[in-house]
């Protein structure tokens, strides 16, 4: 049988914003003694199914990121930092692009996206979402809601209150055969575009479907302060990996 290939694609082209005023994005601040986009991608490296791991971040860090990985990554040779683009459907785009012109791309070929602020990925979840994504072509990773959901359009009152045991918070690492993804998001209308917050979202308004993986509650995304402090005592604790 034909190996399929299978890619890290690590997210690292925002600036952070809801972190506030500091000197960098987020993903360069460090948690024990090492920056958080260091922490997720030794989780990518020591996983042998990745041919290659592609960290994209903004133009202006391209150089501090290959500095850092030189610095702290032992087995930094599978891996290659680029730019990311101006979203974060974009940047998944670019990593697209970047494979099938350095690599080459077939129908088969399996795109792991993670986001770079989600340093406690564990190798569970990136090897259920490698089967997943072999196996069905498209898979989120989410966790069962644990808080009633409430929504409200206007911010105001209340529009629905959807049945708990339907709802789950999605995290990452989503995973696709790659040049599916790229042709269903390239037949998005602009608008469709400007709407999505995340990547498997384009399957379901193409009404594709997206398999479920189980995640795991300390597979948090660091996006306020407060989050640092958290990340701080799960490295600390046992579920840090
Ligand atoms: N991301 C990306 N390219 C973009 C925007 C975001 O690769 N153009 C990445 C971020 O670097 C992050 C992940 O997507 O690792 C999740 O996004 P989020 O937490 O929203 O990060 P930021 O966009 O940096 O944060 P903020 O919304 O607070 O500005």
């Amino acid at each position: 049988m034909k190996k399929t290939n299978v890619f890290g694609v690590i997210l690292a082209g925002g600036i952070g914003s809801r972190m506030g005023n500091v000197e960098k994005p987020k993903q360069f601040m460090e948690i024990g003694k090492k920056p958080i986009i260091i922490h997720t991608i030794e989780k990518f490296v020591l996983n042998p199914q990745f041919e290659r791991i592609i960290v994209l971040t903004p133009r202006q860090w391209v150089k501090h990121t290959q500095d850092m990985i030189r610095k702290f990554i032992l087995q930094g040779d599978r891996i290659d930092v680029i730019q990311g683009g101006e979203t974060r459907n974009e940047t998944i785009m670019n990593s697209i692009n970047h494979i099938e012109n350095k690599y080459g791309l077939d129908d088969e070929t399996i795109i792991v996206t993670h986001d770079s602020v989600r340093p406690f990925v564990t190798h569970r979840i990136l090897e259920d979402n490698i089967r997943m994504a072999k196996k069905t072509g498209a898979c989120d990773t989410v966790i069962p809601a644990t808080d009633t959901i409430v929504e409200s359009c206007d911010h105001k009152f209340i529009t629905n209150i959807p049945d708990r045991s339907c709802m789950y918070q999605g995290q990452t690492p989503q995973s696709f055969k790659a040049k599916k993804l790229r042709d269903v998001y390239g037949a998005l209308s602009e608008e469709e575009k400007a709407i999505l917050t995340d990547a498997c979202k384009i399957y379901v308004l193409k009404g594709e479907k997206v398999e479920l993986v189980n995640g795991e509650v300390f597979n948090i995304k660091i996006t306020y302060p407060n989050d640092l402090r958290v990340a701080e005592s799960l490295l600390g604790g046992d579920a840090s990996c």
